[in-house]
């Protein structure tokens, strides 16, 4: 009921349409519920009473009704449909919105899959509702009790025996409702899981390809297809055990009406014309009846779809900047991380990380993977909320900050590049779609991908496939570092974002970024010694915990974990280099 409310909520705009429609279906019901009354007159007066004059002003009446209920329907049908296309319009819309407002935490938590079947398959399911539910059930709805009204009228003992089995048809329709319901909820969750696979594997078909393990990928597929047919098949099973049932009982009531109808007329307590004029009505009682378990089908499945529609509508964003938001009128890049702990949920993954990063300055992040490194740049954006102390940026802690406009001054290099299936030169310009072209070949060129855009046939128009198909990785990272260069920002992090660049690559890269990101503040986390001794402050990480920080020079001295790594790394580089040197 709750759902079926808020259905009526999304088509709330489209009240004066729905309402006109309505209004139609009823002129549509109302004619044919006069037309009874017009044939029993034929009956009565032309037939039995011999006033053939009246035939032709009848039969004109006749044609008058069907002509109406014909363009009344044709008004309706068009209506209805084009009100159900915009409530999925308006809902497909909203519901991306609504995605795109979703943080980190709902994709972490949600497939893709998944939430692609909703915007499909759940949209259509609850549009289908509006553009024929709606209509059927209130269509059938006033033709029965329309049409018991006016053969009660006519002759109410009939009526009374048309009713016998209603009460039976209610139970098992209502029996019915109760076992479909849980069975449509769960073709829905499986049409989920079956999409949710599908994607997984078409986006890791070059992983299934490479261990060879298309067989076991088709088998998990046909298993979860199974699983999604047999759910079906239990739908239509149960329907089937109902239908019968209610169609058996719905048509016994015709015989049982006629019969007392025959006794009636025979004893003279009703005439012929009237005998006529109620069989019409009596196909309008019996058939919502027999249509009951349909109507039930059709609700009862659409109610599952806007279910998981509302879920992810009411899933809101626990990140959310509060009224008094505000932004500094500059950024400087002056990040403070005061007593920070952090967790996803279960254990902390950061704890009590204490550090400034002054404008300009270089900070550099260390450690083993899984440490907390990449965590610890996503919290600058608020893409999660941190449980204690505070972080603030420019002064300003960043759950008062204007959240676009903070996420605009941070130049994000994630460690996993995502390029999207559009030209280099539109992936460049990305995050500052006002960028001028000579912009965007600068950026390219201080991530040095200038070159190998240029060798390529198209350049900067080259499409590249998805996720960056095509390209290497180093390539990616470097379209991926233009990217972020070029939206001018006040912060800049790299997080591992020159592990598939070769090492003389990335000391261009370093060289042409420090001229570049001159007053900006960067935070680069990377496992070469090279990429970070230059940087203002070192911080290692270890478990979550900040082990040791300095600048290069002062870290060697400690001869602690940095020290360590710095060994390690240069030994390595002997060992390769041989007993010669
Ligand atoms: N989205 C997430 N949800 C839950 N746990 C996460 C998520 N991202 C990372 N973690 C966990 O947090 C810890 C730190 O991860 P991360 O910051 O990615 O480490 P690093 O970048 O140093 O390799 C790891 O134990 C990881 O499993
Ligand atoms: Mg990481």
């Amino acid at each position: 009921m709750e759902i079926l409310k808020r259905i009526a909520g999304l088509c709330a705009r489209y009240k004066r349409q729905i309402f006109t429609a309505l209004l139609l279906q009823t002129l549509v019901i109302l004619s044919r519920l006069i037309l009874p009354i017009f044939t029993k007159s034929v009956v009565n007066d032309v037939i039995t009473d011999g006033h053939v004059e009246l035939l032709a002003q009848l039969c004109a009446a006749i044609l008058g009704l069907v002509l109406v209920r014909a363009g009344a329907n044709y008004c309706r049908s068009l209506l209805f449909e084009r009100v159900s296309q915009n409530v999925s319009y308006d809902l497909r819309v909203g519901l991306y919105n609504h995605l795109q407002e979703m943080p980190y935490e709902f994709y972490d938590k949600n497939r893709i899959g998944e939430i692609m079947s909703r915007m499909t398959g759940d949209l259509e399911g609850v549009r289908n509702l509006i553009a024929g539910g709606i209509v059927t059930a209130y269509e059938q709805l006033l033709s029965f009790v329309g049409a018991l009204i006016f053969m009660s009228f006519m002759c109410w003992q009939m009526t009374l025996l048309l009713l016998i089995f209603a009460p039976l048809i209610a139970v098992s329709a209502w029996k019915f409702r109760k076992r479909i319901r849980p069975i449509f909820r769960s073709i829905r969750e499986q049409d989920a899981v079956l999409n949710t696979r599908a994607q997984e594997n078409l986006a890791g078909m070059r992983v299934v390809k490479a261990f060879a393990r298309e067989d076991y990928e088709s088998e998990l597929f046909s298993k979860e297809n199974n699983e999604g047919l047999r759910r079906n098949l239990e739908a239509t099973w149960t329907w089937s055990k109902y239908y019968p049932l209610i169609e058996l009982l719905s048509g016994m009531c015709t015989p049982v009406a006629l019969i007392g109808g025959a006794i009636l007329a025979s004893q003279g307590l009703m005439d012929v014309g009237t005998f006529v004029g109620v069989t019409g009505y009596i196909w309008m009682i019996t058939n919502p009846m027999n249509m009951l378990s349909n109507i039930i089908n059709m609700v009862t499945n659409a109610v599952t779809s806007a279910e998981k529609l509302f879920y992810y509508i009411d899933f809101g964003s626990n990140i959310k900047e509060p009224e008094d938001a505000r932004s500094p009128e500059e950024f400087h890049g002056h990040v403070e991380f005061d007593h920070v702990t952090f967790t996803y949920g279960g254990e902390p993954v950061l704890k009590d990380i204490s550090f400034e990063a002054k404008p300009g300055q270089t900070i550099a992040v260390m450690g083993a993977t899984g440490a907390g490194k990449s965590t610890l740049v996503t919290l600058m954006g608020r893409f999660y909320d941190i449980q204690s102390g505070s972080l603030r940026i420019d002064g300003i802690d960043v759950k008062k900050h204007r959240l676009k406009a903070l996420r605009r001054e941070i130049g994000y290099v994630p460690q996993e590049t995502f390029l999207f299936s559009d030209t280099l030169e539109d992936n460049i310009r990305f995050g500052r779609p006002d960028a001028s072209f000579e912009q965007v070949q600068r950026a390219a060129r201080v991530a040095q991908a200038e070159e190998f855009i240029e060798a390529m046939p198209q350049k900067y128009e080259t499409v590249v496939g998805e996720r960056g198909m095509g390209l290497s990785g180093g390539q990616k990272q470097r379209v991926a570092i233009a990217r972020a260069v070029l939206t001018d920002p006040a912060i800049l992090v790299m997080d591992d974002s020159t592990s598939a660049v070769d090492m003389e690559t990335e000391y261009e890269i370093q060289q042409q970024l420090g001229e570049v990101l001159k007053g900006r503040t960067t935070f680069i986390i990377a496992h070469r010694i090279s990429s970070v001794k230059n940087a203002d402050c070192i911080l290692v990480l270890e478990n979550g915990a900040i082990a040791e920080r300095g600048t290069h020079k002062e870290l060697l001295e400690k001869k602690g974990i940095y020290w360590q790594m710095v060994q390690d790394q240069t030994a390595s580089f002997a060992d390769a280099l041989g007993p010669v040197a």
